[in-house]
């Protein structure tokens, strides 16, 4: 069956890279830039600057609760600026969370929205403007791909995004993970119009980060860095996203684990996390991604340390194919040699990442995994899988005997 199929796949990935390749030169995927410790104060004035009337501000109550927000408001204040919040969001944000953030949005006259937060708070503001553009639309029904951009493009009310973790990049993409707990699926909302159009990387948000914490949305962050790397659709400027990306997270995740209060370290691998959340947008993922988001969805583990377990075993299954350009990424890290073949240093790179995993306690392994799952898991890997540009196509054994390793 695969035989036959596979051709198929190979050419539909290939229209894909090219596609992305494409997208690259995209107008709207250029975002403005807000960066430095403290910067968040500064957002207030340049929503006023926007001829915004009362942004919403979207967030979830842990947040509200640590008092992270508290530097916003009072920046708000200090402008006679009215707003209002949402502060309802749950992890991967539902379409209750969707639609109430929404709902609010109308009840307060607003004009635009601020997402505060991780992923979930990025992406629950993405798709509350994507209501606003299309009210016609319900969420459960903008999940796919350009349901506001087409027909005829809409315009989205503006989205700040203010991350408060360095990992998942959501600020640089223009995608949004949705929940439905009626179906028990996640869906992915994907639009060109979603990406955010203003983004502050503000490192004093990320302070209070435990260091596991800070290591697992780290590592998630190399995964967008190198899956996009090694994939069919990277170019000359993702490449240079990329290797910045890496070499970032390697150079500064030891110094913020030993000291959380670092502040140029936090910096940095914010920096690091918005370049791969560049690379995701532009150069898409490949196996790691589809193994994680179904494993970690069904056990409920987090992404990140998901993707620490998954990411070596799929390298080590791309083999050959991937050698080459994980072994630049091992040149990028300074850990080759002139003498070394292009697989030694592909190699190489893949020890650098289970490393990484020893040294900041990701596990290896998921032993949360059961056989009888895995029909359910492949077949949810080889859907989401089909627009990557991998490097290899797995067939369905294939990734039974990743599953078996992963496993452990
Ligand atoms: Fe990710």
């Amino acid at each position: 069956m695969m035989t036959v199929i596979k051709p198929f796949l190979k050419a539909f990935k290939t229209t894909m890279a090219y596609s992305m390749y494409i997208v690259e030169h995209f107008p709207s995927q250029t975002s403005v830039v807000m960066q430095g410790a403290g910067s968040v104060k500064k957002l207030p004035a340049l929503i006023k600057a926007q001829g915004i009337r009362k942004p919403l501000v979207v967030t979830d109550s842990v947040l509200m609760q640590l008092n992270l927000l508290k530097g916003l408001f009072e920046s708000f204040d200090a402008i006679n600026m009215p707003y209002a919040v949402y502060d309802g969001v749950q992890p991967n944000p539902s379409i209750d969370n969707i639609e109430d953030a929404y709902a609010l949005y109308r009840k307060e006259g607003c004009d635009a929205f601020v997402g505060f937060g991780g992923g979930s708070s990025m992406d629950c503001a993405k798709v509350a403007a994507a209501r606003a553009a299309k009210p016609e639309l319900t969420t459960d029904r903008l999940g796919g791909y350009f349901k506001v951009m087409l027909p005829i493009p809409k315009k989205l009310p503006r989205i700040f995004a203010v991350p408060t973790t360095a990992g998942t990049g959501a600020e640089a993409t223009s995608a949004a993970v949705v929940t439905d707990p009626k179906k028990n699926i996640k869906y992915t909302v994907n639009d060109f119009l979603l990406h955010p159009h203003f983004i502050v990387l503000d490192a004093e948000l990320t302070l209070g980060l435990p260091p596991s914490i800070t290591a697992i949305t780290a590592m998630d962050a190399l995964s967008h860095s190198v899956e996009g790397y090694i994939g069919g659709a990277h170019s000359r400027l993702s490449d240079m996203y990329s290797e910045s990306a890496v070499r970032f997270i390697f150079e500064n995740i030891d110094k913020v684990y030993h000291d959380g209060s670092d502040l140029q370290a936090r910096g940095n691998l914010m920096l690091a996390s918005y370049y791969a959340g560049f690379v995701l947008n532009r150069a898409l993922t490949g196996y790691v991604h589809p193994f994680a988001h179904k494993i970690g969805g069904k056990y409920h583990l987090p992404h990140g340390r998901v993707i620490g377990a998954v990411m070596p075993h799929v390298f080590e299954y791309y083999g050959e194919t991937a050698y080459k350009r994980l072994g630049k990424l091992a040149d990028v890290l300074n850990i080759t040699d002139p003498s070394m073949s292009d697989s030694e240093k592909g190699k190489a790179f893949i020890e650098a990442i289970r490393g990484y995993n020893r040294t900041y306690g990701i596990a290896e392994t998921i032993p949360e995994i059961k056989e009888a799952d895995f029909p359910e898991i492949a077949k949810s890997i080889h859907w989401e899988c089909v627009p990557y540009p991998v490097p290899k196509i797995m067939d369905t054994k294939d990734i039974y005997t990743l599953l078996k390793r992963i496993k452990g």
